[in-house]
């Protein structure tokens, strides 16, 4: 079973949005598979790496969206990206200090984080994008 699961709560109705946050599930479950299946710490801190790559590529597409848009809570957004990001950077780094003894918190920590983030925070700005580009 996969540590998150792809449900139509996720979806945004935006989609490059919803194509990148699958990307993001996908690189999470990934982790946690690696996790399950015994795969050694580098191969782990790998994908840590993909994800934070492929995280900040996802912000700074969202974000160049929200300006366009004009979304009024785009500083805060950028803010809170900032904020994941650094925690996830700094997850990595005591990934690769303590290897596998802090699975689980990394784990939990992503899982909650991107859960967390596309239901609350990205949700917020869906009608403010959808109203200024009609998809
Ligand atoms: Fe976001």
């Amino acid at each position: 079973m996969a540590l998150i699961d792809w449900t139509d709560d996720f979806e945004t109705g935006i989609n490059s949005v919803d194509d990148q946050h699958r990307k993001l599930v996908e690189i999470v479950n990934k982790f946690d598979d690696a996790a399950k299946k015994g795969k050694g710490s580098r191969i782990m801190n790998e994908i840590l790496t993909d994800l934070i790559a492929y995280t900040g590529e996802h912000f700074v597409s969202e974000e160049k969206l929200l300006a366009d848009a004009g979304y009024p809570k785009l500083k805060q957004h950028h803010a809170q990206h900032q904020q994941l990001l650094r925690k996830v950077e700094r997850l990595q780094f005591e990934f690769d200090q303590q290897g596998k003894r802090i699975t689980v918190e990394v784990r939990d920590f992503l899982k909650h984080w991107l859960t967390n983030h596309i239901l609350k925070e990205d949700k917020a700005y869906v009608s403010t994008v959808l109203q200024s580009s009609p998809s």
